[in-house]
Formats: C-alpha cells, structure tokens, sequence
C-alpha cells in the first residue's frame, strides 16, 4: 500500500495568488426555518417526518438556525479570514410549490445573506440545487418525472434574474451520484425511492437538468462563472484478480464516470456497465445532443477512496466495497477512509479529460469525534487531515494538474442527512442546545493559514 511520506509543510503561497479558498455549506444542513416566512415543503422536509429515517430520529427544521443568525456565521467567515463563501439556494423557500408562485420573502432572505457577505468583502458562490426538491414536485414524480427539466430550468431563471446582478460564481447541481443513488435508488434519503426504475429516469432527468441549467444561466448571465458538481472517490481493486479489476472498473463508471461524461460530450458509460443501458427506454430522439454543456468549471468533490471486490450476489454490478474498519485503516465519524492520495489520484484522473476547463475542489472535509472542554475544542485530527489532503492538491497542481481553488466542508457543524448531527464536519463547533458557536482548532488553523 501507498505511503503518504510527502510532508512538506503547506502555505497558502506554495498554491499561487490566483488560487481561491473558500468553506461549503447547504441550505437544508443548516438554515433551520423550515417553514418560515412562505417556505413550501421540500422532500427533506416530508422525509424526516417519517420515523426511523434519520438516525436518532431528530431533523433539520431548526438546524443551526442559519436562517435568523446569518450575520453572525458570515462574520465568523470573515473573522477567519475566508475569502469565498458557498452555500445553496433552497428552491421551495424561493418557489414554494417548485413552479408558479415566487415567495418573495425568500428571495429578500438571500438577498440580505448576498449583501451581507459582500459588505464583508466574501464572495458568494451559489449552488441552485443541493439535494431539497419541493415536495409539490416530488408528488409529480420529482427528478423521474421528465418535467422536471422545465421546472428546474424556470427556478434556475428566478435566481438568475434575483441575484445574478451580484453573485459571479453559480454551480447548477451537488453530487447528481449520491442524492440520484441514496434516494431513488437505496430510498436511504428523501424521497426514499427504491429501484432501477426509479433510479435510472432520475438519473437521465437529472443529466438534461445539469446541461438545462448551465444553458438557461449562461443565457441569463453571459458573464457569470458557472460550473456543477461532482462526487468522486478514488477506486481500487482489492487485488489484482481479473475478477476484482474488472468489478473496480464497474463501480468507477458508476460512481465518477455516470455523470459527468455526458456533460463533457461523452455520452453514457454505457460500455462499462451494462445495467445503465437501461437508461434508453428514458431517452426521446435527440436526447444525446442535449446532455453536454461547456462549463466553465467542474467541481471536485473528494473525501475518500473505496476498495471495491467481485461480488456475485450483489444485483446489476456484482461488486462490493470492502468497508474500511475491516481494513485497519484510519476511519472518520462517518467510516471513510483517510487517504490523503485520493484527491491527489482524482485531480489526475479528472485532468485526463481534455473537455474539463477549470477544476475547483468544491468540497473536502472530515468528521471526527470532537470534545469540547470549556469553551475549546481542539481537533487536531482534522488540522492534520486538511494539511495532508492540501499537500497532495498541491503535490498534482505541481505536476501540471488543473486545480484552482479548495473548499473546506463545512463551515459550521450541521445537520448530516441521514446521520443527523452525530458526524461533526464543521471548522466551527456548534451547540444544538444553546446554538453557541466555538472557532476549533482546525477553524483557527484555516484563518492562520489563510492570513
Ligand atoms: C457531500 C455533500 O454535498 C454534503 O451535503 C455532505 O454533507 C458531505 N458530502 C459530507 O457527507
């Protein structure tokens, strides 16, 4: 096994003036206000009212109360020293029923969250979809429903016109893997769908979406920096059998491949994993020449890798992930792997397809059980893990890679979909109870490392 034995000390020199930094959040993981002020029901919302959903059974209505303390976490950004803020739009605080009727209450809300960081001199980077569908759309059959690419293209046009006179930087979609995956194919977060035949129109719709949206903002805001994200984790095989390469290779195209070629012009991975043909029966004639866009960027989102066996009995893939704790690896709170050189290998593999323009690492992070004494919290385990998966960014930005900026997950501890609040990814430690923010150590490192 790889050894992570490259120890330079990182500084925020070593990666350029141009480089951007910044800290990732989501509107469902910390707004709270889940019906304030006009919201409608987002599946989320419906979801956590379901018991046994969400670990403990808690939910996200209050979160950490984003919603009303917003100038105080965007002065903590600032007090950090954190140039570039990204957070997510949700679509039924702005279109309560997902179509028709805008609230104006809630774009006035981010409004007031845009202005505010701008005051600040923090940049606002917006993600228009992070996993919150508006439930009215959802009983119309949500991302299987192919209306939904004009539903999403209409909400993408509302924000365009409310805050594109401000905001340069847009991402269209978080993570089209995981919430297409854990919802409509798992039923492990909202909606709760299970099924290929679930899953394989939601992940067609989605595709049309991401090109629909770039498109629509592109129209909109022909000067705007817009990109989309994208989940990846670094796979390997758990040995070099033909049967294992082979399962490896199936679980590559499914979790960092099934997305984002279609958007660089590549089509579906279809070669590569026979089930996804499947997805065909969902195609109209000319579907093929509507699923890429150029954007201007991609977001890379890593945290881990996966180590991936032949699995006869596992149904459309026949692969399974060897979990880490039965490797005697190094876990976090959420049973990940750390593995520094994962970034390192993706920014390769990425910068492999000559279509990707910029590369930005839209989210990196960990959780890890942190302990409050006082009113300290030090978490050196964390300061370690962002130094070493930045020396691994900067290990591949040396050796030619495109790489230009990286945002920390998360701002403040939050509400972990289906984990609840028991990981803690934040650089800021929150108290449920009382709402008290403390900076921890790995919040202290950021702002030094970034002074
Ligand atoms: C990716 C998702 O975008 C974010 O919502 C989530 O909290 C983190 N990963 C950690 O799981």
């Amino acid at each position: 096994m790889e050894s992570n034995n490259n120890k330079t000390p990182v500084s925020k020199a070593l990666f350029g003036d141009d480089f951007i930094w910044g800290v990732s959040t989501a509107a469902v993981q910390i707004e709270g206000a889940h019906d304030a002020d006009g919201k409608g029901d987002s599946i989320w919302d419906v979801f956590a009212r379901k018991k046994g959903k969400i670990r403990g059974n808690v939910h996200h209505y209050t979160a950490c109360n984003f919603y009303n303390q917003y100038q105080n976490d965007i002065d903590l950004i600032k007090q950090l020293n954190i140039p570039n803020f990204r957070f997510s739009i949700s679509w039924s605080r702005v279109m309560p029923n997902g179509t028709g009727a805008i609230n104006q209450a809630g774009i006035d809300y981010y409004n007031k969250v845009i202005d505010y960081c701008l005051a600040l001199g923090v940049e606002p980077w917006l993600t228009l979809y992070h996993w919150d569908l508006p439930h009215t759309l959802e009983l119309k059959g949500g991302w299987t429903n192919r209306e939904v690419i004009n539903w999403f293209t209409d909400f993408i046009g509302v924000c365009a016109r409310a805050f594109g006179d401000r905001v340069k930087h847009w991402m269209v979609m978080n993570e089209p893997s995981v919430f297409t995956g854990a919802g409509y194919f798992f039923g492990i977060h909202a909606p709760g769908k299970t099924g290929l035949s679930n899953f394989l129109p939601a992940v067609h719709h989605v595709t049309l979406s991401v090109a629909a949206g770039g498109k629509a903002l592109r129209e909109i805001l022909p000067n705007a920096e817009i990109g989309t994200t994208f989940s990846c984790s670094y796979i390997e095989p758990y040995s070099d059998s033909p049967r294992n390469i082979a399962a490896a290779k199936r679980v590559d195209t499914l979790l960092n491949r099934l997305f984002i070629e279609p958007v660089l012009g590549l089509g579906y991975p279809f070669a590569d994993l026979p089930v996804l043909k499947g997805i065909k029966k969902y195609m109209l004639p000319g579907d093929e020449n509507k699923l890429a866009f150029d954007f201007d960027f991609i977001g890379l989102q890593n945290y881990t890798r996966e180590i991936v066996k032949y699995s006869f009995f596992t149904p459309y893939i026949q692969a399974s992930l060897v979990k880490a704790e039965n490797r005697n690896v190094p876990v976090t709170t959420m049973g990940w792997e750390v593995w520094p050189q994962s970034i390192y290998h993706l920014l390769h593999k990425y910068n492999q397809y000559p279509q990707i323009k910029k590369v930005y690492l839209t989210e990196s992070g960990a959780a890890f059980p942190d302990n409050r004494e006082g009113d300290a919290v030090d978490d050196p385990m964390r300061v370690t893990y962002l130094q070493e998966y930045l020396q691994q960014v900067l290990k591949a930005k040396n050796e030619g890679c495109k790489v230009s900026g990286y945002f920390i997950w998360t701002l403040t501890d939050n509400f972990e979909w289906a984990e609840g609040y028991h990981p803690r990814f934040g650089i800021i430690y929150v108290d449920f109870e009382t709402q008290q923010r403390i900076v921890k150590s790995s919040g202290k490192w950021y702002a030094d490392f970034l002074s």
